[in-house]
């Protein structure tokens, strides 16, 4: 089966294209080979290509930026969208927790209404919205929090600041699930595996986010503790708990943002990680 894996240099991408090298032909153009913000470019390369099967994992995905430059991350995250959707070939696409408020103090479900707080969050949902209004073959999943060895991410930016002895301020008034990204990169490896052996799959927006839910300030403290058993700090960092007001200038992020991630599981068996044994996993490759 030829797999189109767009965004293949990015954190995620990065995972599914190490999970799915065998068994497949995937087909893995950079940026600059496939620009999704062109549709002339996603014409030709899916014309040439001819995959049976798109993952989308390509992303403007800078929240801050994305609040200065809003167009920039539509350009990506709706009409990129819309360009591989209007292929019609069947997609598994990527969003995000963001797209919700984190007003209702409980894991999101699938059915739960949308309400971006901020551009990034907008734009993923206008992503959405504009691949289900013309594909019916897709399979949406939202997740947060990703964390792995490649690319930027919370983890990283966490141990760096411990291990210069800067100061560390989180804040403890927001909760997600963390999703270690190579366990995402599994579940994808194992949709295109469905869709491969019975050449379809249960369509439509699914959770997938790691358990337990936890705040930034929580998830801290852990990476801190297993950063110290695996030796990549010397001694304990002190980490202040801070609230979201105290970053009055910060984009708006949602509070409550956790992800229920039953339906994935009850429909194809794919059971979300836990976050923790992914940490472990992840600061042992870093070591
Ligand atoms: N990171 C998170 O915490 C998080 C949370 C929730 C959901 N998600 C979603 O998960 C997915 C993967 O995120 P990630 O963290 O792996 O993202 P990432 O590390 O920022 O990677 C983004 C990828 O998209 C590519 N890309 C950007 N603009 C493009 C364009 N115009 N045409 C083609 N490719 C383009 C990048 O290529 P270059 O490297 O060449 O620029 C890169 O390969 C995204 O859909 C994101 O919205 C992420």
């Amino acid at each position: 089966m030829r797999v189109l894996l767009v965004g293949a240099s990015g954190q995620l991408g990065f995972e599914v294209k190490r999970q799915m090298q065998a068994g497949f032909t995937l087909m893995l153009p950079s940026s600059r080979q496939l620009d999704i913000r062109s549709a002339e470019q996603v014409a030709k390369a899916l014309r040439e290509l001819k995959p049976d099967l798109i993952i989308n994992a390509a992303a403007f995905t800078a929240v801050d930026q994305a609040e200065q430059e809003p167009e920039q991350a539509f350009a990506v995250n709706e009409r990129g969208v819309k360009h591989l959707a209007q292929s019609n070939l069947p997609i598994v696409h990527l969003s995000t927790d963001y797209v919700f408020n984190g007003e209702l103090q409980r894991p999101y479900r699938e059915e739960d209404k949308p309400a971006p707080l901020n551009s990034y969050g907008q734009s993923k949902l206008a992503g959405e919205k504009a691949l289900t209004a013309v594909n019916p073959r897709h399979l949406i999943l939202r997740t947060g929090g990703l964390f792995g060895v490649h690319g930027n991410n919370f983890v990283k930016a966490i141990l760096y600041k411990a291990q210069n002895r800067q100061l560390l301020t989180v804040v403890n008034d927001q909760f997600s699930t963390p999703t270690p990204a190579p366990a995402l990169a599994k579940a994808i490896g194992q949709l295109a595996k469905h869709y491969r052996e019975q050449a379809k799959l249960p369509w439509g927006i699914y959770h997938f986010g790691g358990q337990p839910a936890v705040s930034w300030y929580e998830f801290a403290v852990t990476i801190a503790e297993q950063a110290l058993i695996l030796g990549l700090l010397k001694q304990r960092p002190e980490i202040i708990a801070i609230k979201s007001a105290d970053y009055p200038g910060a984009v708006c992020r949602p509070r409550y943002s956790a992800l229920d991630s039953g339906l994935l599981q009850r429909s194809l068996g794919l059971s979300p990680p836990d976050w923790r044994d992914g940490l472990r996993q992840m600061l042992a490759q870093l070591a």
